[in-house]
Parts: C-alpha cells; sequence; structure tokens
C-alpha cells in the first residue's frame, strides 16, 4: 500500500457492478469481512478498496460499517444501476447524489381504505451525539460537496448520456408502477430508485465521512427501457476517473 495516502471505498452490489473495478485495481488483496468481499489495491497512484456489498439495504450498511472499521477510508463512494423516476431521464444517463431519502420509511394517514399517496416521510433512526442515543433524524441525506464537486469535472468527458445531480429514493423494492414511480418523484423529489445508497450514506453520516451516491439508469419505465447490464461498467468507468479528481 502506498503510505500516506488516503484510500478510498468504492462500493457496488452484484458482481456485474464491481468486476470492472476489481479488475482495474493494482496489487489487489483480497479481505472477507464477516461475509462481505473487500479487494484493496493500487489504481493510478491511488489507494482503493472495492466492497462487494451485495443487494439491498441491510446488506449495504453492514458492509459499509466493517470497511469503514477496516480500512478507515476518507471517503466513500457507493455506485451502481439505478431505475428512472425523473421521466426526463434514459439509460446510460447518470445521478450524482446531491441527496437521498428511504422510500420505505412512511407513515401513512390514519384512513380505513388504503390511499399508498397519504404518507409522508419519516427518515431513519441514526446515532444523535447530544443526546447519545439514536433518534430519528433527517430524511434526506446530502452528499459530500467536495466529491460532488470531483464528479462535476468527471462530467465533461462523459459521452454516453447526461450526468444530473440528483436524489435517489432507497428501499429494497423495485417499482414498476408509472403512477407510484411519478408521485415519489413529484412529491420526494427523487431522481431514481435503487436499493443501497441512502443506508451507506446514513452509517458514513454517523462516522462523520465524505460520502456520494453515483448511479447509472439501468432501466426506465418512462423510456421503456428493460435493464441493461452494459451500464453498470460504463458507471464503473465514470467512477474511476472521478475518483482521479478526488484530492486527498
Ligand atoms: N429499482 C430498484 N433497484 C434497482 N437497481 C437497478 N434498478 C433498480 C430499480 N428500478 C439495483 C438495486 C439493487 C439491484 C437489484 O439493482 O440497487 O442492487
Amino acid at each position: 500500500m502506498l503510505m500516506n495516502t488516503k484510500i478510498i471505498m468504492l462500493q457496488g452490489a452484484m458482481d456485474l457492478e464491481t468486476e470492472l473495478l476489481i479488475a482495474s485495481l493494482e496489487q489487489p488483496q483480497e479481505y472477507l469481512l464477516g461475509k462481505w468481499r473487500f479487494v484493496e489495491g493500487i489504481y493510478k497512484d491511488k489507494p482503493l478498496v472495492i466492497a462487494a456489498t451485495s443487494i439491498g439495504s441491510a446488506n449495504a450498511a453492514a458492509a459499509t460499517a466493517l470497511g469503514i472499521e477496516h480500512f478507515h477510508p476518507a471517503a466513500v463512494i457507493n455506485q451502481g444501476t439505478a431505475g428512472g423516476h425523473d421521466p426526463a431521464l434514459k439509460a446510460f444517463d447518470i445521478v450524482l447524489g446531491k441527496q437521498s431519502f428511504d422510500a420505505s420509511s412512511y407513515r401513512t394517514a390514519k384512513e380505513e381504505q388504503a390511499d399508498w399517496q397519504h404518507m409522508e416521510l419519516m427518515g431513519a433512526y441514526a446515532y444523535d451525539p447530544q443526546e447519545k442515543t439514536f433518534l430519528p433524524q433527517s430524511v434526506y441525506y446530502a452528499g459530500d460537496q467536495k466529491l460532488l464537486e470531483a464528479a462535476h469535472k468527471a462530467a465533461s468527458d462523459y459521452t454516453r448520456g447526461k450526468v444530473v445531480d440528483g436524489c435517489f429514493a432507497s428501499s429494497n423494492t423495485w417499482n414498476r408502477q408509472k403512477e407510484r414511480i411519478r408521485y415519489l418523484h413529484e412529491q420526494f423529489g427523487s431522481s431514481c430508485e435503487e436499493m443501497e445508497v441512502h443506508s451507506a450514506a446514513q452509517i458514513c453520516q454517523q462516522y462523520k465521512i465524505p460520502f456520494l451516491g453515483i448511479r447509472i439508469i439501468s432501466n426506465t419505465e418512462f423510456q421503456d427501457e428493460e435493464f441493461q447490464p452494459e451500464s453498470a461498467k460504463a458507471c464503473q468507468q465514470f467512477v474511476l476517473k472521478v475518483v482521479q479528481n478526488i484530492t486527498y
């Protein structure tokens, strides 16, 4: 490992979302922490650790906490595929996470009949340093400004689609109903949905580690585009460019 250079952790859920990153590393070193695979190595003189989180919020949170405890990264990027919520987004467009929310954390109105639109977001329980206990914290977590700037610099070289600032709706669900998707977009400002960003953001917030979500649109009901595995590759290539712009 390069001494005195801070390591950056890049996370991906599925193999197709981490294999290009792992293959790009020089001097790769494998770790198994709990049940989660981490590969540490060098990319263009920068120390990186790639975390294979697996799918879903619990896996992402566990892998984030274990990775932070073991590697002490200076920053964490959670990257991969996502489904479009903003009707303007197409497959291969990239969303940079200005913010995220837990789309499964909501309270419905008190009603006899089910109307899934009558709900308010509740946010996540997270450690409160003042009260020294876990309390409901803010509904939205913000992406780190410096990491966002590094991503903006990489955006001008990206030719396969647009790169936009946006908001992730994270939960262990895959929505295909346009009305529901449109509601989440219009009511809560989501650009796209996926299953890991917000839980990784929450753990990083607790450890005070700069965090950014970077997701590529791999499918969207509004453009009638089914899941495109190739997009995962394009996202990893973009993230490697972003990493080059991070100055720690
Ligand atoms: N809805 C939810 N998750 C999605 N993913 C890609 N597209 C979507 C979508 N439309 C990602 C999740 C998870 C895996 C199933 O794919 O983040 O890791």
